[in-house]
């Protein structure tokens, strides 16, 4: 492993934002750093964190946490987020799979999962993060009426979830597998990751689903 990243999993728990998922009381210290104002926003994936330091840029008043189960790239977006003094925003290195383990039911407004991994393979479908088995825990730990926005340039992934929300059936707010051609778009809807950067570089189309339970 390069030294750097190496480092950066050996520091990134001394970080003030950074919570681990084999902590004891996690959530408890999720609450405390926040000041127990309730409800928060997750990203999903989150990697460097674009999503969440942006959408707390735009809501102020709310609190966001990134999860990733990286801890070298968390390790960059809770720097940066310390260092322009964004003081709404968390991460938790951990996995998605144990979301409701961690989280109190009913204690999350809002989910983002950005650009994931796409497992295209059949075999790998139980990894994609809007499997069916991973809507059960974000039902868990949403709110009534807390929405999952997923933004991809996975075409596959893409209309996998769309048969999915279909086939549970959910509550389909918005589906464009054209975002950036497609209607006006919200402040949230323009955030770009590290990863939607590179897709728009290669002239991919990028597509957004937004969905309730
Ligand atoms: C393709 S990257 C996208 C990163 C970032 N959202 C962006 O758009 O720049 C996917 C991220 O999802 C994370 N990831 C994949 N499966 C995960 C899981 N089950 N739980 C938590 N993180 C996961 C990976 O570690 C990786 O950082």
């Amino acid at each position: 492993m390069p030294r750097k990243k190496h480092i950066k999993i050996a520091e990134v728990k001394k970080i003030s934002n950074v919570f681990g998922y084999k902590d004891d009381n996690v959530f408890q210290n999720i609450c405390g750093y926040f000041g127990h104002k309730s409800g928060f926003t997750l990203e999903l994936g989150c990697g460097q964190g674009d999503y969440t330091i942006n959408l707390a840029q735009i809501h102020s008043s709310k609190n966001f946490i990134g999860v990733d189960r990286k801890p070298s790239r968390i390790y960059n977006g809770a720097k940066h987020a310390n260092e322009i003094k964004i003081t709404n925003v968390g991460f938790l290195v951990g996995y998605a799979e144990l979301l409701a383990e961690i989280f109190a039911p009913e204690s999350v407004d809002e989910i983002w999962i950005t650009f994931p991994d796409p497992y295209p393979r059949r075999s790998s479908m139980k990894k994609r993060l809007t499997h069916p088995r991973f809507l059960e825990i974000y039902k868990k730990i949403l709110k009534n009426g807390g929405v999952v926005n997923l933004k991809t340039d996975d075409d596959t992934l893409y209309n996998y979830t769309l048969k999915v929300i279909e086939e549970l059936g959910l509550k389909l707010i918005k589906g464009s597998n054209d975002l950036y051609n497609s209607s006006k778009l919200s402040d949230e809807e323009k955030i770009l990751t590290k990863y939607e950067r590179q897709h728009l570089a290669e002239g991919k189309l990028i597509k957004l689903v937004r969905f309730c339970f």
